[in-house]
């Protein structure tokens, strides 16, 4: 079985299963998680995590939508992305990623 790790707001580690074709943000917010407001029309920026460093150059690169709602969240760093923008794939197994409190 296929998984992601992620780090709640509160610093605290989840495993998470993950499902192949669903977008990173569907698997969080399918696991309890509050996140995904506009359902991944790259709308809300509800879904921005930041992607642990190893990780950052295996995803395909933020769209130009993408990056234009990552100028709306309050605090970014280099590996902020928005979770309904990554397809889970076979590749992006153990994919770690922190949830971002974006209020
Ligand atoms: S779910 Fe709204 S921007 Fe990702």
């Amino acid at each position: 079985m296929s998984t992601i790790r992620i780090t709640d707001q509160n610093g605290v580690s989840h495993i998470l299963d993950a499902v192949e074709g669903w977008r990173v943000m569907e698997i969080i917010r399918d696991h309890g998680f509050e996140i995904g407001i506009c359902g991944g029309a790259c709308a809300c920026a509800t879904c921005h995590v930041e992607v642990a460093d190893e990780w950052v150059s295996k995803l395909h690169p933020a769209n130009d939508d993408e990056e234009a709602m990552l100028d709306s969240v309050p605090i970014l760093s280099g590996g902020s992305r928005l979770s309904c923008q990554i397809i889970f794939t076979p590749e992006l197994e153990g994919l770690e990623v922190k949830l971002v409190a974006n209020g």
